[in-house]
């Protein structure tokens, strides 16, 4: 079993911190599913926590229902990461993540994210800062390295171990690939052989198979699994299942139609009918994931673009999906009477 200091984390299969995706309402949805041993919130700045900007504060919020969660962080002055992670506890999150990770110019350009992993004596002192602020957890996700001319990952997850880390999570690029090529997983089998704390594998993990091979290759204890959730919310379920040994069973289209409703209930509920831009596009985002694959979702995806409230996108999903029912339940039948006919 995984265990991240004192918490379990049952199945291991860790939903990834994704800006712009895992937020509360997308965190709990997912959640709903099964599968999810543990999930990780968006990055959050931790100069906007420390400052009281508000989007960050958001952010960070948490829900009373989704137990173990970690809030991950970002940032580069020891002082100001230790501030966060202590406001990252009082708002009840599980374990505070250090992002060594992101790659995009705006974080590493203010030199955080996988721009630490250029310094590893600031990211020490940045491990140290934060776990004497907090009494839950620390870990780290981090990349591979900057570029693979210095793939130091074992390095700086060793550091991380030193200061009183719990548990890494190594996403298997490096800052310079980008999303290109494909995720080494044995090469995170190099910080399983530099650390004794529990280890994520992560990158290009979107089933079982790939479920399986990735934690052979790393010797990883558990997965982080990201982009997969996008085309297939179910791949934490899916693979959860086959590590556990069950079968998986596929959602049916009634049961993917009641888990966006139950979503649309909630965005309601935290937005009020009327949503602003941001959220409207988050709407329309996970609509998408759910009906990915599905006859018809070019259709509604043409047609979700209209959507300006809650309600019109409830309606829509109301529409497509009965629609889509009615159609599967037809060819189901036309399937039986061919059957039929040929015995
Ligand atoms: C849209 C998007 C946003 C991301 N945001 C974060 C983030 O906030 N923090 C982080 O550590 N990694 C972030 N990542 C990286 C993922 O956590 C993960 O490491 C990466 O996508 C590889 O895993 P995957 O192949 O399972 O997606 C993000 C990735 C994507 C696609």
């Amino acid at each position: 079993m995984l265990q991240i200091a004192q918490i379990p984390v049952e199945p291991r299969v860790v939903l990834a911190p994704m800006e712009g995706v895992t937020d509360r309402a997308f965190r709990t949805l997912i959640r709903s599913l099964g599968g999810v041993g543990l999930a990780v919130t968006e990055f959050v700045s931790s100069e906007g926590l420390t400052r009281e900007v508000e989007s960050a504060w958001r952010m960070a919020e948490l829900d009373p229902d989704e137990h173990p969660v970690s809030i991950q962080i970002y940032g580069r002055d020891p002082a100001r990461m230790a501030q966060a992670a202590r406001h990252c506890e009082s708002l009840g999150a599980d374990i505070v993540d250090i992002n060594l990770g992101c790659p995009s110019k705006r974080v590493t350009s203010g030199c955080s994210g996988s721009a630490l992993m250029k310094e590893p004596e600031l990211a020490r002192d940045i491990f140290h800062a934060v776990r004497d602020a907090i009494t839950v957890p620390m870990t780290v996700k981090m990349r591979l390295g900057w570029c693979d001319a210095n793939l130091n990952a074992p390095e700086i997850a060793a550091r991380a171990e030193e200061a009183g880390a719990s548990m890494v999570a190594v996403h298997g690029r490096t800052r310079n690939q980008g999303y290109k090529g494909s995720a080494r997983w044995d090469e995170v089998g190099a910080v399983r052989r530099a650390v004794s704390i529990p280890l994520l594998v992560n990158g290009d993990i979107v089933d079982p198979a790939t479920a399986r091979a990735a934690l052979a290759a790393s010797g990883a204890d558990g997965v982080m699994v990201g982009r997969a959730v996008m085309h297939d919310p179910w791949a934490l379920r899916r693979i959860a299942d086959d590590v556990a040994g069950v079968p998986f069973r596929e959602p049916t289209l009634e049961e993917r139609h009641a888990v966006l409703q139950a979503y649309l209930d909630r965005v309601t509920t935290e937005h009020g009918g009327e949503v602003d831009r941001r959220t409207a596009g988050k709407v329309k985002q996970v609509i998408a994931y759910f009906t990915k694959h599905l006859h018809n979702c070019r259709a509604l995806r043409h047609e979700i673009n209209r959507i300006r409230t809650v309600d019109d996108a409830r309606r829509l999903v109301e529409a497509f999906f009965r629609a889509t029912i009615a159609e599967d339940r037809e060819a189901t039948l036309q399937l039986h009477e061919l059957v039929a006919a040929r015995a």
